[in-house]
């Protein structure tokens, strides 16, 4: 099919493109690299390019865009501080400071300490699950698990989490491309009630500091080197919004795919050395994200690629997604290895704004799927066809219904 396909009437409207986006990568990365697109601007396709690009101090995130427009003028003022104030959305010298202070309370050791309660969190979750009935391993695992453990990493309740997931979703169907301006009210609604609850923890934290992240945000502010109110603020909503949805992702496209290439999974539980690689893997055959930050990257100067005048009036649209399956990358790119030699992906970006919740996301997403595979060795999913969230900047299934393959077979 993919060599009918016509690159240039690639639309990211496309529903089929939505449902299955790779037959149309490889025709973008084949015919036209670079595409000018008339709705979401420069789209790249191509491993290398994504990956130079991604590190290029040409393009930045914060350039006055189209997109900044719609938030100035239509967002609520908290959807419009996410917009300014978030690592996302911030360039050198404001990026540095903040990316720079923040990792001094997000350390290393903190996230190697979370290794038990993660642990304890989905034992008692796959406790509760009797494997043979059907369950929806979306909602059941993938889903709790990664908001449960961003909860505990920042100190705030557990039981919150169906009002954070709530917000979290509303403000992402925003950031979707094309823009869809009717998702703003919602998504304004949501970051304004989304900004209060950040605020009432901020100073409930103040009159009663603990171990958490945000005590140690907060501890840097008073001594006058740390981050504004505001800044903790917006990057508490992007830590928990970026840390649970993309892990959600990854949870379910890698236990997926891992239910559907059995001889990977076999190899997998029989050495669970490979754990990390096929983490790496999965993380390349499924990216969460399959387009690099939301409101896009401008170039500040005019400059050629393949041809095409990248211009500072558009965005670029760096497709993650394509260039994790690009042929001069990676060896038969469509076939899932978890044995694959190692080379980076793209699937937590690269550069400056290089995913800081990697080593979390990775950590989770590993002591979940090495869970599920033994305890649950047989599971199959019951359903041939699955269908995936209509969306093109994540990349996410809406369902995961599973079961043990031996009461099927009885
Ligand atoms: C499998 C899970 C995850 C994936 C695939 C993922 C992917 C990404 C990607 C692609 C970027 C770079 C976007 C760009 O360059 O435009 C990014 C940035 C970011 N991620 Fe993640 N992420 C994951 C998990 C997490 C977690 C668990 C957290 C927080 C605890 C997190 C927090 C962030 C933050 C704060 C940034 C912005 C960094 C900056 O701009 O300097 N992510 N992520």
């Amino acid at each position: 099919m993919t060599q009918n396909l016509d690159a240039l009437k690639w639309s990211p409207r496309d529903p089929s493109f939505r449902a299955d986006p790779y037959p149309w990568y490889k025709a973008l990365r084949e015919q036209t690299p670079v595409l000018a697109h008339h709705e979401v601007g420069f789209v790249v396709s191509r491993y290398a390019d994504i990956e130079a690009l991604l590190r290029d101090p040409r393009l930045g995130v914060s350039t006055p865009s189209p997109w900044r427009e719609v938030m100035a003028e239509a967002a609520s003022p908290a959807l419009r501080r996410l917009a300014e104030l978030t690592l996302l959305f911030i360039d050198p010298p404001e990026h540095s400071r903040v990316r720079a202070t923040f990792a001094k309370a997000f350390t290393p050791r903190r996230i190697a300490a979370l290794q038990p309660h993660l642990e304890k969190t989905i034992d008692s979750i796959l406790d509760r699950l009797d494997p043979q009935d059907e369950f929806d391993l979306m909602t059941e695992i993938a889903e709790p698990f990664p908001i449960l453990s961003i909860t505990h990493l920042l100190g705030v309740p557990e039981s919150d989490w169906t009002e954070l997931h709530r917000w979290t979703t509303e403000i992402t169907a925003f950031n979707e491309l094309p823009i869809d301006l009717s998702a703003l009210p919602a998504a304004n609604e949501a970051a304004t009630d989304f900004d209060a609850y950040c605020r009432t923890i901020i100073d409930e934290r103040r009159s009663n500091p603990g171990e958490d992240l945000i005590s140690a945000l907060l501890t840097a502010e008073e001594d006058g080197t740390g981050l504004s109110v505001d800044e903790i603020v917006a990057m508490l909503i992007l830590l928990l919004m970026a840390g649970h949805d993309t892990t959600k992702s990854l949870i379910s496209s890698g236990l997926r795919e891992l239910l559907r290439h059995p001889d990977q999974a076999e190899l997998l539980r029989n050495d669970p050395s490979l754990i990390s690689s096929a983490i790496e893997e999965l993380l390349r055959f499924e990216s969460p994200l399959h387009v690099a930050s939301g409101g896009g990257r401008w170039a500040s100067e005019p400059f050629e690629l393949h041809g095409v005048t990248i211009t500072p009036g558009a965005a670029v649209r760096l497709l993650l997604g394509s260039g994790n399956r690009d042929p001069d990358a990676f060896e038969n790119p469509d076939r899932l290895d978890i044995q694959r030699a190692p080379k980076p992906h793209l699937a937590f970006g690269k550069g400056i704004h290089f995913c800081i919740g990697a080593a979390l996301g990775r950590q989770e997403s590993q002591i979940v799927i090495s869970r599920v595979l033994t305890r649950f060795p047989d599971l199959e999913v019951t359903k041939d066809e699955l269908t995936w969230r209509s969306n093109f900047v994540t990349r996410q299934l809406t369902e995961l219904p599973v079961r043990r393959a031996a009461r099927s077979a009885s």
